[in-house]
């Protein structure tokens, strides 16, 4: 099969590689006819991700069809369109009994804090992923789920990561009635938590990036007020302006550890790698929200800091919340905003890159050009 291949930080390239087979009883084959490239794509792109070995395909986005399938599987059968959560997870630890399906304990040797995630690296599981003609899907009875007849492929393939995820970010600031709402990074992410904040509650949701082509997508998309942190002198400043000096209610991080706006964490974080990364949007979080306010980090980040203003966060009495988002938990209650059209999460999608370009399509998502939000990337065949 054609898949796309890890040869390095910054390389990549489609080359034929053997296509998957069924390993485990509960495994299926699923045909890819759609998948996505995401941010944390990006951190793996950028060679940020320990233990991202040469030749491993990633991909976390992913729709298609199923194509065989174990002997031991039952919810699925050949020939289903189907989605498949980021997630890898076996549905019946205790995590995955609690709906902690990004912290399932059986699906990771290689590391415990963190689960499993297709195409995410060996430190998640060394599962390869979905921006190839063909992906083996583990646990096939647990994850992944028919796509419902009235939905459209890519409102689908955005239900498998970004959508929930921003979902997930506002449901994690704990929202009520009229809260002033923040959120950093206006990727898909970010887009997707300001979009969610109003079904929450928001009284008002400020987007906060320096693209200037993403916020004026916030506001359009996401009727959100934005502010491009690069044309203010303090972006803590402006936004305890913006909110009677007292700071936000909630703050939604959706950059992560390679952030921008300050030259010397990027360089000693994200280039040289002397901690897990920037936390330049998590301190800019920890100084914007009120005191008592609460921060919620869909933003990744690497294991080790220094930098970060703790004792702030302490002082101040926020609740800090985050996870990796349990992709499967969300899926009920966002099918229902998508057919009663609250939202509509395919108006996010750019770009549509044939599988065999997918270098150029990672080369246009990491340098931001040609007003790229989300690119999808199409297989030959499907
Ligand atoms: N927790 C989860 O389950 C989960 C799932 C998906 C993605 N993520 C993470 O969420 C983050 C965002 O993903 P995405 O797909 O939207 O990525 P993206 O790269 O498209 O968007 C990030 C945005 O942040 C902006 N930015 C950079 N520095 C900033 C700063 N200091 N303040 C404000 N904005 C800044 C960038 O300009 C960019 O628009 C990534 O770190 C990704 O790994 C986490
Ligand atoms: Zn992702
Ligand atoms: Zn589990």
């Amino acid at each position: 099969m054609r898949a796309m291949t890890y040869r390095g930080p910054y390389r990549i390239r489609v080359e034929d590689k053997e296509r998957p087979r069924v390993e485990h009883p509960n495994d299926a084959i699923v045909r890819v006819t759609q998948a996505a490239i995401c941010g944390s794509d990006l951190h793996l792109y950028h060679g940020m991700m320990p233990d991202t070995r040469v030749g491993t395909t990633f991909g976390h986005e992913f729709i298609g069809v199923v194509d065989e399938v174990g002997s031991s599987v039952q919810n699925l059968a050949t020939g289903d369109r189907v989605m498949v959560p980021f997630n890898v997870f076996c549905g019946t630890c205790y995590f995955c009994a609690r709906g902690l399906y990004g912290n399932c304990h059986n699906v990771n040797p290689n590391a415990t804090a963190v689960g499993g995630i297709y195409g995410y690296s060996h430190t998640c599981g060394g599962y390869d992923g979905g921006q190839a003609e063909f992906v083996r899907v583990p646990f096939a009875d647990v994850g992944p789920t028919k796509i419902p007849d009235w939905m459209a492929d890519d409102d689908a393939l955005m239900c498998t990561d970004a959508l929930p995820t921003g979902y997930f970010g506002a449901q994690l600031g704990d929202i009520t009635e009229g809260d002033v709402v923040v959120v950093f990074g206006a990727g898909p992410v970010g887009l997707f938590a300001a979009k969610s904040a109003w079904l929450m509650g928001a009284g008002r949701v400020i987007v906060v990036d320096h693209l200037d082509y993403r916020l004026e997508f916030a506001a359009r998309f996401a009727h959100a007020e934005t502010c491009n942190f690069g044309q203010v002198d303090d972006i803590v400043v402006h936004l305890k302006k913006l909110t009677d000096d007292l700071g936000a209610d909630v703050v939604i991080d959706a950059v992560g550890a390679e952030a921008d706006g300050n030259l010397l964490q990027h360089v000693t974080a994200a280039k040289l790698k002397l901690q897990g990364g920037s936390p330049i949007a998590l301190n800019w979080a920890i100084d914007s929200a009120r005191k008592a306010g609460t921060i919620s980090v869909m933003g990744a980040y690497g294991p080790m800091f220094s930098a970060v203003k703790f004792g702030d966060a302490m002082n101040k009495g926020l609740t800090l919340r985050m996870n990796q988002c349990p992709v499967r938990r969300q899926w009920p209650r966002l099918f229902e905003h998508i057919r009663n059209d609250y939202l509509k999460p395919s108006e996010i999608v750019t770009h549509r890159i044939p599988l065999e370009d997918i270098a150029e399509g990672y080369h246009m998502f990491s340098a931001k050009l040609d007003g790229c939000i989300k690119p999808v990337v199409v297989p030959a065949e499907a």
